[in-house]
């Protein structure tokens, strides 16, 4: 029997996702096909491997078993209104893109707390200027979700000698991390906090959680580092943020509108730094045997692994 399975959305290397596949599915054969072109066989698709897919697409995919998304948030699939109802979705739980993303975070974490900028800056006017040494045992970090990579980030981060808080929207626990939960939970943690990490799943509950009024409770100085999506940052409350000096600076992986658009004021901002959400990148190699798995259980009529919740929204 051959799996008729489709990449639909934003995606790249369609052989390479062919190629990891293929090996993970010893004895099946599967075709994978490239959104749009799929002239007649759009009935026979029973597998939609997605990301940011263009709405009503999936829709039209009469015969789906499964979404598989092709990334760990899967909110932008949540934006169709002609979603299908049922069908189930699951998202990525890759240790990949969850060590990918823990690297970004490290990083940011020890470029501010090291002072990067400065010595840059003085290595552009070519000063040799020590600056006082730091101590990472007081530069709090907090992390707001303490899922898969919230959890990944506080480990590495605890090694570097981080204090690190966290926030989740229920109670948890984590080993050396000090955690909080709720909104008084949340204004308890960011005055603690020299940086703050964004790592939440965008759903209603969280949309524009990045706002002034959270901002304002930040230590004066303190940096903004946003991995998970724009959607959970106020732009213009963060802009105004940097400029009364009240935050130090954000580190911004992703934004409201991607790709940004050319006179957005994060480009040239001093303070901002910008990539265009490359945190994690999902690599076919690393994903596929997950893939695999889950193509494996909707064929046999089991549900899908981390299959996400509808009503939650991740
Ligand atoms: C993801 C991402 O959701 O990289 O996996 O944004």
């Amino acid at each position: 029997m051959t799996i008729h399975a489709v990449l639909i959305g934003e995606h790249d290397d369609p052989a390479g996702w062919r190629e990891a596949l293929a090996a993970e599915l010893p004895g099946l054969e599967l075709t994978l096909h490239v959104w749009p072109q799929l002239s007649e066989d759009a009935e026979r698709i029973s597998i939609a491997l997605a990301w940011k897919p263009p709405p009503g697409a999936l829709a039209g995919l009469p015969g789906l078993r499964l979404i598989q998304c092709l990334g760990m948030g899967v909110d932008a699939l949540f934006d169709d209104p002609e979603l299908p109802t049922a069908v189930p979705i699951a998202r990525l739980h890759d240790p990949d893109l969850i060590a990918q993303m823990s690297e970004y975070v490290c990083w940011a974490v020890l470029h501010h707390h090291r002072k990067i900028d400065a010595y840059l800056e003085s290595q552009r006017r070519r000063r040799w200027r020590p600056l006082p040494a730091t101590d990472a045992g007081t530069c709090r970090v907090g992390i707001l979700g303490l899922g898969a990579i919230g959890s990944d980030c506080a480990v590495k981060l605890r090694g570097l000698g981080f204090p690190v808080s966290g926030w989740s929207r229920s109670a948890k626990t984590l080993d050396g991390v000090d955690c909080y939960h709720g909104r008084q939970g949340l204004n308890a943690m960011l005055p603690g906090c020299r940086v703050l990490v964004c790592l939440l799943p965008l759903t209603p509950d969280t949309a524009g959680i990045v706002d002034a009024e959270l901002l304002a409770r930040l230590p004066r100085g303190a940096l903004l580092v946003n991995i998970a999506r724009g959607g959970h940052v106020v732009d213009l409350d963060l802009l105004a943020a940097l400029e009364s000096g009240g935050l130090g600076g954000a580190v911004l992986d992703v934004c409201s509108e991607e790709p940004l658009r050319i006179h957005h004021p994060y480009w040239d901002h001093p303070r901002v730094k910008l990539t265009p959400h490359i945190a994690g990148l999902t690599r076919p190699t690393a994903a596929a045997g997950q893939i695999a798995t889950n193509i494996r259980r909707v064929m046999a009529g089991q549900p899908p692994v981390h299959q996400v919740s509808r009503e939650r929204g991740y």
